[in-house]
């Protein structure tokens, strides 16, 4: 999705603007740009293409300035192009606008502002806003008047920065239902859509709510209602670090990730009593009970449900929050709403929340952004504790939300022993890295396929989705996650020679009749590799997950399946770290 910044302060401000964009670089984008305020007048650079290509431009050619906007787009309106690229000025080049979200009624605008003389260079929805910020500005001559009145014009979702010719320490920002946050610096202030793109220079935020604006100097943060109503925040201070989102010695911020499982699985544990307490017991006593998510989180989702159903005997329905208008209706005051997310800004996700609430549910996440969208429409949260996490491949953040989900499960079914195999089960981790090599040479067969299949059962079912999900965001292959007893109800029909069958198949209930499916695959020519605590004949290749408590095998088996991803990306020369089309954070519909 896109993403914003501003920086008001005594810096450079190209250089500044330039690092916001390589740390926005991960959200996932198309193009990117800056604007600066100087001497009197905007200076925009903006073009299709990556950041680094990009900023070599805008080095050379902005400089001055203290103030400027700059803008990672993610297409949604026009194609991938320098014209489309934000940000976007007004026809005199007074006001400067970068924006995330979706203008719904930038048809009408445009039609109205062209009759009135505006020209547009764009086919986006985001320019109209420069001009109708320009319309109000001329006639207003108060940028905060000009704003609220622009807002008032547009339908839609909106996280937008604002610059203005002559004001050369002042941007404004305002948002509704995509995120905005304020940097807190020493004399100098920041605003972006998310916190990695101030990280570099302060971890003192101030989250803006829906229907907010700001006004940002060097020397001061304002925050009020779109109505002018100042409204007093407090600063949270977020524990992330440069140090964080850096690669360090790894290729990849994705690897990078993927091996910090190893301590990300003990600070998820790291939980506030209370909230653990609440969530449970807020479970346990609701009469109806929903799971939501997209992606990576709805396979959790889905293994939630699992252990809910087959451990709790407490009956949940789980669905993908874009279609959550099938069970909208069902919901009431005596019905909990699970949200699980790594970003807590997915905008599927919180139409489905805002949604529930608006029946009277209770809503409670499992969620890794502080001060998320999601997190601050939450009854309850319990954080993942996992840090930023970079890459947009889910790795970290699945596995702490398993745990996660995990530690709720043992209470809510009295299995209290079960805590402690919870707490080992990090240091098994380390012996299937030990693997990874066998598992990047397996990668170099499955690149030479177009379809890859995953089965599992049980609780193994959801791991094998979210297999197949992460070949297929990082490998471009095709790959399909399914029941493995679903089989041959069609799909063996596919299985040709050499096809390659991932068999998730730990040493539980489900082992032999997972086997039995891959004899029938490896009977009509499957090449299988077989997820397993023990090899088996049927097995082309075997990867071995440590013996650990059967009941958490899935946290395990789900790494050989990351790292199988990872290297097979790399094998078809892809970036594992910037899939192409993918975002990290989903922040529109
Ligand atoms: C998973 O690897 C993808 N990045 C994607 O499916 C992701 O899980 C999904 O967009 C949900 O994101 P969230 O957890 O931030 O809500």
């Amino acid at each position: 999705m896109c993403g914003i910044a501003g920086y008001a302060g005594s810096k450079q401000v190209t250089p500044v603007l330039i690092g916001s964009l390589k740390r926005m670089e991960y959200r996932g984008y198309d193009s990117a740009g800056i604007a600066i305020v100087n001497n009197g007048s905007i200076a925009v650079l903006k073009d299709s293409g990556r950041v680094d290509r990009i900023a070599e431009k805008i080095s050379n050619r902005m400089t001055g300035g203290n103030l400027g906007i700059a803008h990672t787009r993610w297409a949604t309106h026009g194609e991938v192009s320098q014209d489309n690229a934000h940000p976007h000025t007004s026809c005199n080049s007074e006001v400067a606008v970068v924006h995330n979200g979706i203008i719904e009624n930038f048809q009408e605008l445009v039609a109205t502002l062209r009759a009135e003389g505006h020209h547009f260079r764009s086919q986006t929805d985001s320019e109209v806003i420069a001009h109708l910020l320009e319309r109000s500005y001329q006639r207003l001559a108060d940028p905060v008047k000009a704003l609220q009145e622009a807002l008032r014009e547009l339908i839609g979702s909106y996280a937008l920065v604002v610059v203005f010719h002559d004001r050369p320490d002042l941007m404004l920002g305002a948002r509704k239902d995509a995120p905005l946050i304020v940097g807190v610096g020493n004399g100098e202030n920041f605003i972006a859509s998310d916190i990695l793109a101030f990280i570099d220079h302060t971890d003192r935020v101030i989250f803006l709510e829906e229907l907010e604006m700001v006004t940002v100097t060097s020397q001061s943060v304002e925050l009020m209602k779109l109505d002018g109503t100042r409204i007093e925040r407090e600063i949270t201070h977020v524990a992330w670090e440069a140090a964080d989102v850096s690669k360090e010695e790894f290729a990849h911020h994705t690897l990078k990730e993927i091996h910090e499982q190893t301590r990300s699985l003990r600070t998820a544990l790291l939980q506030d009593e209370k909230s653990l307490d609440s969530f449970v017991s807020n479970i346990k006593n609701a009469k109806n009970l929903y799971i939501t998510s997209c992606g990576s989180s709805f396979n959790i989702g889905l293994l939630l449900k699992h252990l809910l159903t087959k451990l709790c005997k407490i009956p949940a329905q789980a669905f993908v929050s874009s279609e959550s208008d099938e069970y909208i209706d069902l919901m009431d005051r005596d019905t909990v709403v699970i949200a699980i997310s790594q970003s807590g800004e997915t905008a599927d996700l919180l139409k489905a929340v805002s949604d529930a609430r608006g029946r009277g549910a209770k809503v409670l996440s499992i969620v890794n952004s502080v001060g998320s969208t999601l997190s601050r429409k939450s009854s309850v949260n319990l954080y993942l504790n996992c840090g930023p996490e970079v890459g947009v491949a889910a790795t970290k953040s699945f596995t702490s939300q398993l745990v996660l989900v995990y530690e709720v499960i043992f209470r809510i079914a009295g299995m209290h022993s079960k805590r402690n195999a919870l707490r080992d089960v990090s240091s098994a981790i380390e012996q299937i890295f030990m693997q990874e090599e066998k598992i990047r040479s397996i990668a170099g067969v499955l690149k030479l396929f177009n379809d890859v299949y995953f089965i599992g059962r049980g609780p193994h079912y959801p791991i094998a989705l979210e297999g197949a999900l992460k070949l297929k965001e990082l490998s471009y292959i095709h790959a399909e996650g399914m029941a493995a007893g679903e089989l041959k109800h069609g799909t063996l029909a596919l299985i040709d020679k050499g096809t390659p069958a991932v068999v998730i198949n730990p040493h539980d209930e489900t082992f032999n009749d997972t086997l039995s499916n891959a004899s029938e695959m490896r009977a009509r020519g499957a090449t299988v590799v077989g997820i397993s605590s023990i090899n088996n004949e049927l097995y082309d290749y075997w990867i071995p997950i440590p013996e650990t408590d059967p009941f958490l095998q899935p946290i395990l088996e789900v790494l050989p399946l990351q790292l199988l991803a990872y290297y097979t990306a790399l094998e078809r020369h892809n970036d594992p770290d910037h899939p192409r089309n993918l975002a990290k954070s989903v922040t529109v519909k």
